[in-house]
């Protein structure tokens, strides 16, 4: 079975990418044949700086090395360095209904803001759609806000079989990640870098205690009993804690006598003991960029071997000259 999914380098990841995707991808990586790619030719679409696209590209590749994901396990690569996906997408493009991609969310969103999208934005999810075809992907772990772009993959791969003819596209199954919505940010909000609320995983020590302790609380006095479960202070604080921990820290809320202070500061001392072996890891890799090229390079080679096969299928059933001919 192949397991697939893509990350767009379009800042560094906070806890909420951390807890609501990476966290499970790197769980699936154990999965016979996990691609796990960079998806810069995605981020194109919003990143329009090539020093801040590359920068944000190398970040996403440490981050994850770092907080897990292994190359013996995972293929880690990035999106652009397949240029078998590009033309993949040209020829989906030619089988897409322009009012399918007209019902999609990033487009229509922009569109109702008034803004102008562009055409990159415009056919995103054919991007989208060729990145998980190529590889014959059957799984992809997605939040749920990108599950409409694997029903937009599906509707591409089934509209290219039957007008071909041919069984040249494997159907993907999206599965739904858990609790993508569960990650509150320092306003009790959905964590998201669009609410400019985000707690970075690798953010220096100090600056990351000071949007801690920007977290919004109530006013409820000090002396006064407090309610765990409305509060975003411990909703945090359980992604980096024991069950026993959790009703320690519950009970000292509902007894009352402990502030909202003292609530956030344990919830740094864990949040750091928790990613403190990933934050050494990150170190040594960003001391060797070599070894980070050297696996994305291997990736890259792995995935296009499986890209030229399936395209190589795709091109013949539409009448292109076959490229084993
Ligand atoms: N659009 C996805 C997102 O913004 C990223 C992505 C690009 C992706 N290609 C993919 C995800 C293929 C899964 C499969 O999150």
């Amino acid at each position: 079975m192949r397991v697939l999914s893509g990350i767009q380098p379009t800042g560094r990841f906070h806890w909420g990418n951390y807890f609501g995707a990476i966290q499970q991808y790197i769980d699936l990586q154990d999965n016979d044949q996990a691609f796990y790619f960079i998806a810069d030719l995605h981020a194109l679409t919003t990143v329009r700086d090539a020093q801040t696209l590359r920068g944000f590209t190398q970040d996403a590749a440490i981050d994850l090395l770092a907080l897990g994901l292994d190359p013996e396990r995972a293929t880690l690569f990035r999106q652009s360095d397949v240029p078998e996906v590009t033309e993949l997408t040209w020829l989906l493009m030619t089988v897409t209904q322009m009012s399918l991609l007209e019902k999609c969310h990033a487009y229509k969103d922009k569109i109702a803001k008034g803004l102008a999208a562009d055409a990159g934005l415009f056919t995103y999810p054919v991007l989208m759609a060729a990145d998980i075809l190529i590889y014959d992907s059957d799984v992809v772990p997605v939040g749920l806000d990108q599950v409409q772009h694997i029903e937009v993959t599906r509707d591409l791969a089934q509209r290219f079989n039957h007008i071909y003819d041919t069984e040249v596209f494997v159907l993907p199954k999206a599965q739904v990640l858990e609790s993508s919505a569960k990650v509150p940010g320092t306003d009790g909000e959905k964590m998201s870098k669009s609410y400019d609320n985000t707690i970075e995983v690798f953010e220096a020590t100090k600056k990351q205690r000071k949007k801690i302790m920007s977290i919004k609380t109530d006013s409820t006095p000090v002396e006064d009993p407090k309610d765990p479960d409305s509060c975003a202070v411990y909703t945090l604080f359980r992604l980096f804690s024991t069950e026993d921990e959790q009703a320690e820290l519950a009970e000292r809320y509902r007894a009352g006598g402990m502030g909202y202070g003292e609530a956030k500061k344990l919830l740094h001392e864990h949040a750091l003991a928790y990613f403190a072996e990933a934050r050494q890891r990150r170190a040594d890799l960003e001391a060797h960029p070599e070894r980070v090229e050297e696996i994305l390079q291997n990736g890259a080679a792995q995935a296009r071997n499986k890209a030229a096969e399936v395209l190589d299928r795709a091109r013949t059933a539409c009448g292109l000259k076959s490229r084993s001919h």
